[in-house]
């Protein structure tokens, strides 16, 4: 018999340290059932209880071959979903704060992809020509929504592989949400800048005309992740002058002229490794979420390195901060009793062409 769940009211006001102790106490009851996995961009104080960590990439790979009766996603709601449509029915997914969205995925809905596709059926043949492919910061839905159009999910760490499966099936393609990992992907295929137009989804027809469309090869979703377009040229130019030794690590989210002012762009993991695959004693500027940055910064001192955060102001993921002690004690002590909170579900009818979407990406990377 399930037993009521236990209110988060009673873990809200926790003293960190006694959250960090009833953590580690429903664990070790839970033993194997539950699995933590977390993203780079988690706070030092969940990080620490991970049982695997990764870039959205490993971490959806990780979450398809885990065998654990309970995933407990330590990230956005996307990664949850995701965990969710690539694990087994009976696996359970749970986001430990149901607030933890992701504010780019958010920049485009279903409803505004649909009516993208129904006007670019004014101008051509969408399902002929276009190959929509979403970044994986995105809903479910429209996971689904590329797998019923003949597209694609693409990652961070995989995006100019994805494009070219994309572009090998129809000549052009729609990218959503994110316009910079759009538009650096496309570049470093060698798309020129005059082939990549900027889909508005506010506007008439994306703003565009029926020949900025026509000769376009990728069409940009205007979307953007808050935390990535804080990070500017000047501040690399300002880096640079001070350290000309130095190197600059960026991450695909981030503005085309950073990206291109960086000696290395990548995903979250990608990042990590190139730091810590550097020769001792490399000063690195890097441009992502800062708890990733601390991390690193801390983890690679011993050697000489030292790791620069890019931005001027703190700029963290907001959203994936709320994932916190409290949150994943509360979620963990109610599994230990029975009571499945925060469960992720996506739909049937949304799970079954997200997840052919996500499989064709898995093979193709
Ligand atoms: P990664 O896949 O590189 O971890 O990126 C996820 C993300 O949301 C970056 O903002
Ligand atoms: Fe979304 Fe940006 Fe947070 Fe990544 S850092 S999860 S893109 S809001």
């Amino acid at each position: 018999m399930q037993i009521a769940a236990i209110s988060f009211d009673k873990f809200n006001a926790l003293a960190d340290q006694e959250a960090q102790e009833r953590i580690r106490a429903a664990r070790a009851r839970l033993g194997k059932r539950a699995v933590i996995l977390c993203h780079h961009y988690q706070r030092a104080d969940v990080f620490r209880h991970a049982d695997l960590t990764g870039d959205s990439l490993k971490l959806s790979r990780l979450a398809s071959q885990s065998d654990a009766e309970f995933i407990v996603f330590c990230g956005v709601h996307f990664m949850a979903e995701v965990a969710d449509i690539l694990s087994r029915p009976e696996q359970v997914s749970v986001l430990p704060d149901l607030a933890a969205g992701c504010s780019m995925a958010d920049m485009a809905s279903l409803a505004k992809v649909e009516r993208a596709w129904r006007e670019l059926s004014t101008v051509l043949a969408p399902d002929e020509q276009i190959t929509p492919v979403t970044y994986i910061n995105s809903a479910a839905d429209l996971k689904a929504f590329c797998g019923e159009h003949g597209g694609i999910v693409c990652t961070s760490s995989n995006a100019p592989k994805i494009l070219e499966w994309a572009f090998a099936r129809r000549a052009k393609v729609l990218f959503f949400p994110d316009q910079h990992l759009g538009r650096w992907s496309g570049y470093r295929m060698g798309i020129p800048m005059d082939e990549m137009a900027i889909w508005n989804p506010d506007l008439e027809l994306g703003g565009l005309t029926p020949e900025q469309i026509a000769k376009a090869r990728i069409i940009l979703w205007h979307g953007y992740c808050s935390v990535h377009q804080m990070f500017q040229l000047a501040q690399i130019e300002r880096f640079r002058a001070q350290y000309p030794d130095g190197r600059v690590i960026s991450h695909p989210e981030c503005a085309f002229e950073v990206c291109q002012a960086s000696d290395a762009v990548g995903s979250t993991e990608k990042i990590i490794t190139t730091v810590k695959e550097s020769a001792a004693g490399t000063r690195w500027l890097v441009g992502t979420e800062l708890n990733l940055v601390d991390r690193l910064a801390d983890e690679v001192k011993h050697e000489g390195k030292i790791v620069q955060f890019m931005g001027g102001v703190i700029c963290m993921c907001s959203t994936m901060q709320r994932i916190d002690p409290q949150h994943l004690a509360w979620t963990l002590e109610n599994l230990a009793e029975g009571n499945i909170v925060n469960r992720i579900v996506v739909p049937p009818h949304e799970a079954a062409p997200a997840r052919v979407a996500l499989e064709r990406m898995l093979a193709a990377s």
